[in-house]
């Protein structure tokens, strides 16, 4: 289980010392540590959820759940590419991922489970969903997002913070994981072919994904008839 919700004073270095960027970025950092409060709340809600599951029918939806607090550089490079201006209220309303949470389900109908289970409690409100699972993206990516808001609970009284939430299953992390490098070490010669390749083995996951569902869900209703 990773938990990258820390953030250091070191991410400074990406700055020009004294220059404006500088002094804004160092004044949103007080935020960062509600965005990480954000981040302890929806994992810990997810945490329950999972044990209550678990005790209720003998399985963990959850495989495993992963989290990260976006660097203050790749929040300027976001905002700067979405050609906002650079300040603390525009990044507040427009950077909706600056807490994530990827959860990493066993079967799809888990995700489906978990997302239920999550967004029905009182204090956890909706703000985007967007199901890249009956809607793949053209390059075959799945899963399910959600950006949800919670409050998180200062000694001045609660404060709510956004979370982006990516719950898959572990084929399609496996999946996501790969292409997600492709993004990265570019070499335009093959690039196409990769991409073809890859966007195969995302039919090809999606068709297990769901057989396995099916094994799974069939071995269950027999045991429960036994
Ligand atoms: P971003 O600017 O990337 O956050 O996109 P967005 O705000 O339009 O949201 P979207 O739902 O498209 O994607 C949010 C996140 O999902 C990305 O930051 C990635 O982590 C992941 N993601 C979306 N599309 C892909 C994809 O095609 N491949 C992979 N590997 N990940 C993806
Ligand atoms: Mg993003």
């Amino acid at each position: 289980m990773t938990d990258e919700t820390r953030y250091t004073l070191d991410e400074f270095v990406d700055f020009e010392e004294g220059s404006e960027l500088e002094k804004i970025m160092r004044k949103f950092s007080s935020r960062m540590q509600l965005y990480s409060g954000g981040i302890k709340e929806v994992r810990t809600k997810l945490e329950i959820l999972d044990e209550e599951f678990k005790s209720k029918f003998s399985y963990n939806p959850i495989h495993n759940i992963e989290s990260r607090l976006k660097s203050m550089s790749s929040i300027v490079q976001k905002i700067k590419s979405k050609g906002l201006e650079v300040s603390i209220d525009s990044i507040t309303e427009n950077i909706t991922d600056i807490a994530g949470i990827r959860v990493i389900c066993n079967y799809i109908d888990d995700i489906y489970r978990v997302a239920e289970m999550l967004t029905a409690q009182d204090d956890v409100t909706v703000l985007q969903m967007r199901d890249y699972i009956k809607n793949p993206k053209p390059s075959g990516y799945k899963s399910l997002h959600l950006i949800v808001e919670v409050p998180v609970f200062l000694s001045t009284g609660p404060v709510r913070m956004p979370v982006e939430i990516q719950i898959r299953t572990i084929a399609m992390d496996f999946w996501a994981s790969l292409e997600h490098k492709l993004k990265y070490k570019t070499n335009n010669a093959v690039d196409d072919d990769l991409h073809e390749r890859l966007k195969k083995c995302a039919d090809e996951i999606s068709v297990i994904d769901y057989e396995m569902q099916d094994i799974h869900t069939t071995i269950n209703s027999r045991n429960k008839s036994e």
